[in-house]
């Protein structure tokens, strides 16, 4: 097999996951998540978002959380931000990483961000300039990459055309996301390889959500075509509140993050990940949050 020598984990746990509950997280929670994953040896996690709390009510306390977090760590701790007022909510809190998040699909787009693609992108390039202006890296997201809750399949014309506005306006990375899980490895593999006729797998990264069970198959095809960056949600916490699926149900979490370093182990492909503290993270969220840890490797190896 054809595969990285080393995968950077991007852990989205205390984002992707947490925005999704039903029931409001404490900021000391959220602090406690954050610095055991830290402890975990995870070197890069998404700690909030700076969204509207009108929108988002569960990301409401990123400030305190960011507020929070050590400063004298090499983790590094991004947020999503989804317009100017955004930054400069992340720049207050002294965030030197954030993520913009555009959609491939329209439909989604209005319902997540209340834009069309095209507008969400005219919003960013002045995010992005002012962004890279200050020194704070810039990572963007596209989400329904292969399938949109609302529209069906997306074309992977789309999804490029997308990827390619993104990095010119100065994002170094476009994580794909697979926002409701319906891709399989057959059509992540056809979309990376349309992206890779005209971008380096270096800029690339996976964000795949498990709702039918298929993120690990998919993250192995990325693999194998090259990617080595994975986002990945502890204990498979998560799911974006506009993404409800046809049967009223929601979207599941990303990949757990617990299997994905597994399967590396397996695989042995280097992630700096120590998994037995992992584990703990995931067993201490799950309790807080009071239900079943999503994770099988955190439950067969608890
Ligand atoms: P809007 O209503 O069109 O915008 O929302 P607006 O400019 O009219 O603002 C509405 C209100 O929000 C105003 O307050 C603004 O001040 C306030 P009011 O005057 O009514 O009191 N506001 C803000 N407050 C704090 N911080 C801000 C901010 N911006 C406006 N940054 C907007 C547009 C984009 C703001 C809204 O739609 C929004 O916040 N959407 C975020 C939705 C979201 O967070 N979704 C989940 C994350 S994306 C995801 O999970 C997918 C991903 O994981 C990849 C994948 O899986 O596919 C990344
Ligand atoms: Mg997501």
């Amino acid at each position: 097999m054809n595969l990285p020598r080393r995968v950077r984990i991007v852990e989205v746990g205390p984002r992707d996951g947490l925005q999704n509950e039903k029931i409001a997280v404490e900021v000391s929670t959220k602090v406690e998540l954050i610095n055991q994953l830290t402890e975990a040896g995870l070197s890069y996690i998404e700690a909030g978002s700076f969204v509207s709390p009108k929108w988002v009510p569960q990301m409401a306390g990123s400030d305190q959380v960011f507020a929070k977090l050590a400063t004298d760590t090499n983790t590094i701790y991004a947020a999503l931000v989804p317009n100017l007022r955004g930054l400069e909510r992340a720049m207050e809190c002294g965030v030197k990483e954030v993520a913009v998040f555009a959609a491939a699909s329209e439909s989604f787009s209005q319902k997540n961000i209340n834009c069309s693609i095209a507008e969400s992108l005219e919003r960013f390039k002045p995010l992005a300039d002012q962004a890279l202006a200050n020194n704070i890296r810039l990572r963007g997201y596209i989400s329904c990459v292969v399938g949109c809750p609302y529209e069906g399949s997306v074309d992977n014309e789309t999804v490029a055309m997308v990827a390619k506005q993104l990095l010119a306006m100065g994002c170094y990375e476009i994580s794909l996301g697979d926002t409701i899980g319906v891709g399989t490895p057959a059509s992540v593999e056809k979309l990376l390889a349309r992206l890779l006729e005209e971008i380096p797998a270096k800029k690339l990264a996976v964000h795949l959500h498990d709702t039918y069970g298929q993120a690990l198959a998919n993250v192995l095809t990325a693999l194998q075509m090259g990617i080595s960056v994975v986002d990945s949600s502890v204990a498979g916490l998560g799911g974006c509140p506009y993404a409800k699926l046809a049967n009223g149900g929601a979207a599941s979490g990303n990949v757990a993050t617990e299997d994905l370093v597994y399967m590396l182990n397996g695989l042995g492909i280097e992630h700096g990940v120590d998994i037995k503290k992992l584990i703990a993270a995931g067993n201490f969220i799950s309790q807080k949050l009071q239900r079943v840890n999503g994770s099988k490797v955190g439950i067969a190896l608890q």
